[in-house]
């Protein structure tokens, strides 16, 4: 647990991005309409949001020691384009559920997604030892399930997401391989971003 913590004050690095851990101070109006943007949240749980519930929720993830949460950031310009979180980090299972968003729309379809998931991917493993990483994705957010199949993801599981009957949940594991008590094929549950 302590190892999270200390990466709550982490920039992570990639080649265009980087993640950098997300305060209160880090939510503004444009952040803040991309939850509110029917395009972006299609495929998000949470469907709407003021400002002063998205500093909610953004103090809530940083004190919960079993959450990273990042903003993606372009290298270029510092530009804040999305998020990605961690959560929850299970130490028992050593595995984390992900979720990301790319909320500024100039920036899809760049290869980000792909990149920066490629990046959380090698962070979970080689730093913070977990044994997999798991995600719920809707079969029509096509571009989010070719994102996540060319990070390494696969489909574990044809049982619907309860909230979305078009539902599925991908999975991957450390170097490929399976721990020995292999985990059931639904995970538990996913929050919003
Ligand atoms: C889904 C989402 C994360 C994808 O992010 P992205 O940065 O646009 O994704 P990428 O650029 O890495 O591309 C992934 C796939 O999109 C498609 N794509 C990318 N560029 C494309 C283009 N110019 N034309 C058509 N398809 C394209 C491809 O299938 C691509 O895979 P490829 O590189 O093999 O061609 C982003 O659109 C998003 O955040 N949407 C809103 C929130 C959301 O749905 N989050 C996911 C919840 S599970």
């Amino acid at each position: 647990m302590s190892l999270i913590l200390s990466y709550k004050e982490e920039i992570l690095t990639g080649k265009r991005i980087y993640l950098k851990p997300l305060r209160e101070s880090d939510v503004t109006e444009e952040y803040c309409s991309w939850l509110n943007d029917t395009d972006i949240n299609r495929f998000l749980s949470t469907k709407r949001s003021s400002i002063q519930e998205l500093e909610k929720y953004v103090h809530d993830r940083y004190d919960d020691p079993f959450c990273l949460f990042y903003g993606i950031y372009l290298k270029n310009d510092d530009k804040h384009i999305g998020n990605i979180k961690l959560e929850p980090i299970d130490a028992i299972t050593q595995s984390a559920i992900v979720g990301i968003l790319i909320g500024d729309k100039q920036s899809w379809r760049k290869g980000y997604c792909t990149e920066v998931m490629t990046l959380i991917v090698r962070f979970a493993f080689d730093v913070l030892n977990l044994k997999y990483l798991e995600l719920g994705v809707d079969e029509r957010n096509v571009d989010a399930v070719r994102c996540y199949q060319k990070a390494g993801f696969l489909k574990v599981s044809e049982n619907a997401i309860p909230r979305e009957k078009t539902g599925f949940w991908m999975r991957i594991y450390n170097q490929g391989q399976e721990p020995k008590d292999k985990p059931p094929d639904s995970p538990a549950t996913q929050s919003g971003l």
